[in-house]
């Protein structure tokens, strides 16, 4: 794209998105920038290595230095490279409509090229034409959901007779796969908090055709139910796996935010757990890479309550590689090319 093309589209969009001033300081930000671009000195590496992956990958400063502290710089500046390219379109087969072999027969006709994920069901699609991809949706054959998000609901299957409970549902992604894995068969209840938000689940149910999804807009921490044989819990997290799909939020996050969040999700945690049956399974998953929303939590939670095992993802129907040494689900944007995420199995015993 021409310099020039590029900040008359930026201070175009500067205008629409907000006023003639915003439109002003673009242009002079984009022109000032391509007057000094040779000029500008980026921090040295070896000198101040976090200013240099902060500044040259365009990530907050705190953001860099806990990653550094957590990950080591190699994988940090790995993890900030992957974060600013662009995530592919990725595509889960609702199996009740259409199978998975039918559908790569429809992109092939078509010429469209595809890969299969190591997600069974998913497809990754560089080039999908928009109206297409409008069919498809309303034909209900596909979601678009990364496909570390098809992971959490591989660590379990509901069988003939069990109801599976989503506490944390909307927009309905995972709530959807459920249904749709469990052949539509099993009752599925999807609660969220907020009714715009299980708005989108009850569109997303009709879209798909599931008959076994109920929607209820619901306070998790004050669920209007009994109990469920399994029971997923998305939690609400920083999002630190899927900056590379939001890219305004490394700017949004605080850390103050996180530790709140820590706080609601051991609330949520401590909840769906007395919301399992006996032999129940309790499933825990987030779309971040921050271990104190991950791993350290599942260790407290582990700790604060006796009669809990972790099942590790091993011996589950997760591709191996998507599975971390201590057996819980991990993905990461550098190493998976899919969004960081985290779950963990845990069997009431
Ligand atoms: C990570 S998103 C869930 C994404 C969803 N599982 C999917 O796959 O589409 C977390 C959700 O938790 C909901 N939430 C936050 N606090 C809640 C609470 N106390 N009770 C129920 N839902 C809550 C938010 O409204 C948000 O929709």
């Amino acid at each position: 794209i021409p310099d020039f093309a590029a900040v008359d589209e930026s201070v175009t969009l500067a205008r629409l998105a907000g006023h003639a001033k915003w439109a002003s300081l673009a242009n002079g930000l984009l022109r000032g920038y391509l007057r000094q671009s040779n000029k500008i000195v980026f921090p040295d590496a070896k000198a101040e290595p976090e200013r240099f992956l902060s500044v040259v990958y365009s990530h907050p400063l705190w953001l860099v230095k806990m990653w550094v502290r957590q990950f080591g710089f190699d994988q940090t500046e790995l993890l900030c490279q992957a974060d600013n390219q662009p995530a592919p379109l990725s595509l889960r087969v609702n199996l009740l409509l259409i199978s998975s072999q039918r559908f790569a027969q429809e992109l092939t006709q078509r010429g469209i090229g595809f890969q299969r994920s190591i997600v069974p069901d998913f497809f990754t699609i560089h080039d999908l034409p928009y109206p297409l991809q409008i069919a498809f949706l309303t034909k209900g054959w596909v979601t678009v959901q990364d496909e570390s998000a098809g992971l959490p609901n591989l660590l379990f299957r509901g069988q003939a007779g069990q109801v599976l409970l989503d506490l944390c549902a909307a927009p309905g992604g995972k709530c959807g796969h459920m249904a749709e894995r469990s052949g539509d068969r099993c009752p599925v209840i999807a609660m969220d908090l907020q009714p715009g938000r299980t708005r989108l689940i009850r569109s997303l149910v009709t879209r798909l055709g599931l008959r076994s999804v109920q929607v209820v807009t619901a306070n998790a921490l004050q669920a209007p139910l009994r109990s469920a044989d399994v029971v997923l819990l998305d939690a609400p997290c920083s999002g630190l796996g899927v900056l590379r799909r939001k890219p305004d939020l490394r700017w949004r996050r605080r850390l103050a935010d996180i530790a709140l969040l820590l706080q609601l999700q051991k609330k949520l945690l401590h909840q769906a757990a007395g919301l399992v049956a006996k032999n129940g399974v309790l499933v825990y998953s987030t779309c971040t890479i921050h271990p104190p929303e991950n791993q350290e939590m599942i260790a407290w939670f582990l700790h604060a309550h006796p009669g809990w095992a972790l099942q590790r993802a091993e011996e589950t129907e997760v591709p191996a590689s998507c599975v971390s040494a201590d057996g819980f689900v991990e993905t990461w944007p550098h190493r998976h090319g899919m969004d960081g995420s985290f779950a963990a199995k845990l069997q009431k015993l």
